[in-house]
Parts: structure tokens; C-alpha cells; sequence
């Protein structure tokens, strides 16, 4: 794959740019449409390989996905496939389908890419299991998982570790085939998209801030509109932050709160930041959101703000080098588990740059100079670091360099001419 190389042209702009449809979002639309049986529309899904294997997977599994059309015999008359169905780069792809699936009659394997098969897949076992739900791991604890094939599943309460909404929301769509209800709590800051949606459809409730009950039972078909991504917008507010005279909308976002903690650290470092809420879809409020440039100082990003930026952290560690002062990241030894380790990949990352900075077991210290040099990246097979280098070259002194650019298609396939259009 051919090398991409930016500079530049930085400076202060003024641009409104919308951004593709929210991928967390995405995954769980064309799920929830293809557990429920009957006809449902979905639009605005985001255009990246990622929502592609999603959808390959639905096919596979007797859902007829056209365009925005879908259509299921629902999830009692999905079939098993007779070969492996492959997740891809797609960490929410796998887990959410191994949650659906092991209280399912379906039997599957799940298969990856070589970075998905290297990913923690433990964490989704107890939670599972505890529902009666069927699924193995390899001796390692990754993928290629076997799921399904579960007769009777029972409600059960469980709390998990990590605040991750992943295995969230695995548990919660695999409590829907339960014979009773079913109740999961772990620590904030997680996305709460699917108990919104649950919530909005009358399929469980919150018992506490975290802790939420699912009440078993069949989805309804339905029309889904998917708003802008916040994880892809946050690469254009990053671009504007660190410029002071630079101002970017992005118009119909997700503005979930458990999405808005990298517009919080911005906030915090000195950038002005405005959402107005606009609407509402799925439970999740959707808004414009500008953000301003200024001369941004570094702070601690630490606890519930981590979950609640956690794809964004690459782009903390860029916008901290522009920064003045020592930004740190801790409590994030979970950006280990990514599409590549993020605190070693982030870390190569900014020093190639010729930034400084120095790892944590659970983060990192980025020291704020205002200034990077320029140089080569390796993107670690990760779409974010990738995205991230970008936004470094937007303000560096010399050329960024990123070695296989088109990693981003995992997210958004144009990035790249939308990241230049901020300028023309
Ligand atoms: C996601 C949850 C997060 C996030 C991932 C998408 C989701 O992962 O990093 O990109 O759609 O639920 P974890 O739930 O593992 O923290």
C-alpha cells in the first residue's frame, strides 16, 4: 500500500462538515433490525469496512440487507452458517454477535483479522455463561469463538470490571432470549446506546446509574436513522482545537454522553466548544456541535472521562503535544486491548513525530511543546492512530508520512479529502 504524505496547510479555517453515520450505532441498528422479524429501514449507516461486517455477517445468518431496506424472518428463523463468519478489524462486530448468538439456537464460529484475533474475548465468558448462553474461546482467550446452540437461558445478575459497552451490550442482547429478567452493572462512562434503544422500546429499565434490567422478549421491526459519529467528528474538532482563529460545525451528531468525553477534555484544555441538541433518535439526543480554536494547556485525563473518550485517546496525545504543559492519560491500560496496543502505538506515534512522551502500564505523558516536527508513522494496522497522525500534519513543522494510509476505511473511507477540505 503507498504511502501518504501531508503538510500541512494548518492555519485558522472555517468549515461546517457533516460526517459519516455513527458506527457504534450502525452495528446496533442492523442487529436490532435483524433480531426482529418483519421489514426495517435504516439510514445514514456509516460507510466503513467495519459496518460492512456487520452487515456480511447478517446476510450470512438469513437477514436480507439492501441499501437502507432490511429484512428478517427474526432471530428465531436465522440459520446457522456453514462456514465461518468473519468479523474482519471489528471488535463490536464479534462481540455483539457472540452476545445475540450464544442464547440462540444458531451455531457459529466466529473468525477475525489478525488484529481482532489477538483481542481479549474472555471478558464476554462469565457474562455469558451466566445466562446459560453457549461460547468458547480459544486456549489463549481470542477469537475464533464458538457460539450458540443454547436451549434454555435464564435471567441472571451480573457486574463486570471494565466499563465496556461492548460486553454491555452482548449480555443485554443475549438476556433478551432469557427466561426471566436480567440485570448488568460494571463502572461508568460507557457508551448507553443500547439501553437507551431497549429502554425506548420497553425491553428494561435503570435501577441505578450503571445498573440496568432487561426484560426478555422479541425486538420490533423498525426505521433507524443514524446520526454523525462523534468519533469521526473528533478528528475535525481536533484540527480546529489546536488551531487558535480556527472554528469547525459538525452538524447531527450523536451526542450521547458517553461519547462526549473527548469534547470535555478540549473544554478543559482551553478550546470553546458549543452543542446544541437538535433532535433525538433511538433514545440518544443528536446535535451540532462547533468547537473553537486557542492556545490549549495540558491536563489529567483520568476515571470515568477515559471511558468516555476511549477511541478518542490517540487524539489526546496529539492535541497534549500542541498543548502547553504535560497532558497525562491513566486508568486507560484498556487501550491495550484496541485494534493495536494504543499506549505503545500512540507512543511511537508522537515520538516519530518528535514529540515527547513517555508510556504508563495504563497510559501515557504527553509533553505539551506547542510543536512537532514531522516525520514517519507506522499505523499499528490501527484506524485511529492513522486519523490521528493526520490531524499532527495538519500543524506540523515538516511532512507527516503514514505508512498504509487506507487502514481509516475501517472508519471512514474519505477521511483523508475531507481532513484537506477544512482548508479550501
Ligand atoms: C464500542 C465500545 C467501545 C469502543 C468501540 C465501540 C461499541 O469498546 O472502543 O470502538 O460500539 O460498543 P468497549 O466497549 O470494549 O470499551
Amino acid at each position: 500500500m503507498t504511502d501518504l504524505s501531508l503538510a500541512g496547510p494548518g492555519g485558522p479555517f472555517e468549515a461546517t462538515i457533516s460526517v459519516p453515520g455513527d458506527k457504534s450505532l450502525s452495528h446496533r441498528a442492523l442487529i436490532f433490525a435483524a433480531m426482529a422479524q418483519g421489514d426495517s429501514v435504516v439510514t445514514g449507516l456509516g460507510p466503513g469496512n467495519d459496518v460492512r461486517s456487520t452487515i456480511a455477517a447478517l446476510q450470512t445468518l438469513g437477514v436480507e440487507i439492501s441499501r437502507d431496506r432490511m429484512r428478517s424472518p427474526g432471530i428465531g428463523g436465522w440459520t446457522s452458517p456453514s462456514g465461518p463468519i468473519d468479523c474482519g478489524n471489528s471488535g463490536t462486530t464479534m462481540r455483539l454477535l457472540a452476545g445475540v448468538l450464544a442464547t440462540s439456537h444458531v451455531s457459529a464460529i466466529l473468525t477475525g483479522d489478525e488484529s481482532l484475533e489477538r483481542r481479549p474475548m474472555t471478558r464476554l465468558i462469565e457474562p455469558l455463561r451466566a445466562l446459560g448462553g453457549i461460547i468458547d474461546t480459544t486456549d489463549t482467550g481470542t477469537a475464533p469463538l464458538t457460539v450458540g446452540g443454547s436451549t434454555h437461558p435464564w435471567g441472571a445478575s451480573v457486574t463486570i470490571p471494565i466499563a465496556s459497552a461492548q460486553v454491555r451490550t452482548a449480555f443485554e442482547l443475549a438476556a433478551l432470549a432469557a427466561a426471566g429478567p436480567s440485570t448488568i452493572d460494571s463502572p461508568p462512562g460507557f457508551r448507553d446506546h443500547t439501553e437507551r434503544w431497549l429502554e425506548a422500546i420497553g425491553r428494561g429499565s435503570w435501577s441505578s446509574p450503571t445498573a440496568f434490567t432487561i426484560d426478555p422478549g422479541p425486538l420490533p421491526a423498525a426505521r433507524y436513522e443514524i446520526p454523525g459519529d462523534p468519533s469521526s467528528a473528533a478528528y475535525l474538532w481536533a484540527c480546529a482545537a489546536i488551531e487558535p482563529g480556527a472554528r469547525v460545525t459538525t452538524p447531527s451528531i450523536s451526542l450521547n454522553p458517553g461519547r462526549l468525553g473527548f469534547l470535555e477534555i478540549l473544554d478543559k484544555m482551553g478550546a470553546t466548544i458549543e452543542a446544541v441538541v437538535t433532535g433525538a433518535t433511538g433514545g440518544d439526543p443528536v446535535g451540532d456541535v462547533t468547537v473553537e480554536g486557542a492556545s490549549l494547556r495540558g491536563i489529567t485525563v483520568d476515571g470515568g472521562l477515559v471511558a468516555a473518550a476511549l477511541d478518542e485517546l490517540p487524539l489526546v496525545a496529539v492535541v497534549g503535544a500542541y498543548a502547553e504543559g504535560i497532558t497525562s492519560v491513566r486508568e486507560a491500560a484498556e487501550l491495550r486491548a484496541k485494534e493495536s496496543d494504543r499506549i505503545d502505538s500512540v507512543v511511537e506515534m508522537i515520538r516519530a513525530l518528535g514529540g515527547g512522551i513517555e508510556p504508563h502500564p495504563d497510559g501515557f505523558d504527553v509533553v505539551g511543546t506547542g510543536f512537532l516536527e514531522g516525520g514517519t508513522v507506522d499505523t499499528f494496522s490501527d484506524h485511529r492512530i492513522a486519523m490521528a497522525a493526520a490531524v499532527a500534519a495538519t500543524k506540523s513543522q515538516g511532512t507527516v508520512v503514514i505508512h498504509d494510509p487506507d487502514v481509516a476505511s475501517v472508519s471512514w473511507p474519505t477521511f483523508y479529502g475531507t481532513l484537506k477540505s477544512l482548508w479550501s
